[in-house]
């Protein structure tokens, strides 16, 4: 059967599992030298693009080009939607031409969703606006999955502007999903009130969480949705908000430290810790490659 995946918040531990499962079965299969599964040979997956992208985009792509479909690459700029045609009718030819599955980025937030009620493909968001980030959240939980084993338990910190962040709010739906406890931080004009109601304990500051987790994963400040807010200065910022080295000496033996990418080097994490024996910021990278096989695999009801 055909499925969507538009966001974690109602999606059961036992499909996230099953995701992250065959994730590692296929990483496996790729390490033992399998390059291609053949999965999805003959099948065809349209990449749709309208906001700013290099992980997510590139790792659908390879994704795709692992399981041997066909990609169909969508350039918002070149389409007929800059002639006024509507974001559905553009979705609903690339159904009619073939594709057997849509992943979209779009900066409204609900397009995917809305999408997956109206097209007859399943859609798998790549993020909309501030609301998720699935896929990203997954190939977090894979990432800590394989340096901490069960989540059940175990605390990861969300640090910096969780109020425009997508991958925060999936990640916190994911983790409570899994047992985890989270714990958020962040300046006061970028953490919402609220995240209670979804789970999360909030922190007043960096410093606060260090102790307590497993987990440290970074945010950037997102400048491109922040219209007029005032802002700390990068210095400011990078002052109260920062992991450099001194901090994360601080962290508990074998946590982790995580940032979902673009960083800001030399702002909310320092390029010695970014590049430090605890960061896990390339293996989430490298793992955005399995779970998004895993993710369109299983969209397109292959069970294997
Ligand atoms: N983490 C992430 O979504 O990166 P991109 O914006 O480069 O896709």
């Amino acid at each position: 059967m055909s499925q969507s995946l538009v966001g974690l918040r109602d999606v059961s531990a036992d499909r996230i599992v099953s995701l992250l499962d065959r994730a590692s079965a296929y990483r496996g299969r790729i390490a033992a030298g399998e390059a291609r599964l053949e999965l999805l040979r003959g099948r065809a997956v349209a990449l749709m693009f309208f906001e700013a992208s290099t992980r997510t985009r590139f790792s659908f792509e390879m994704a795709a080009h692992r399981l041997g479909a066909d990609v169909l690459s969508f350039s918002a700029a070149s389409s007929s939607t800059t002639k006024g045609e509507t974001l559905l009718d553009t979705t609903r030819l690339l159904a009619a031409v073939g594709a057997d599955a849509v992943v979209i980025r779009h900066a409204a937030v609900g397009v995917p969703h809305r999408l997956s009620e109206l097209l007859p493909i399943p859609v798998l968001n790549a993020g909309d606006g501030i609301n998720e980030h699935p896929t990203q959240a997954l190939l977090d939980l894979l990432t800590l999955r394989d340096h901490l084993g069960s989540l059940a338990g175990r605390t990861v910190a969300i640090v910096g502007d969780v109020r425009h962040s997508r991958v925060a709010r999936s990640n916190v739906f994911g983790l409570r999903a899994l047992g985890a406890r989270v714990l958020v931080a962040g300046p006061g004009t970028l953490c919402p009130a609220g995240l209670e109601h979804l789970g999360a304990e909030p922190r007043r500051s960096l410093d606060d969480v260090l102790d307590e987790a497993d987990a440290v994963m970074m945010l950037r400040i997102q400048r491109e949705r922040l219209g007029g807010a005032i802002l700390p200065s990068a210095e400011e910022y990078r002052r109260y908000w920062g992991l450099d080295e001194r901090r994360a000496a601080r962290l508990r033996p074998g946590a982790v430290v995580m940032h979902p990418a673009p960083m800001n080097r030399g702002v909310e994490i320092a390029d010695e810790v970014a590049d430090g024996p605890s960061s896990v910021i390339f293996a989430q990278m490298e793992n955005g490659v399995y779970v998004r096989m895993a993710a369109l695999a299983a969209s397109v009801g292959v069970d294997r």
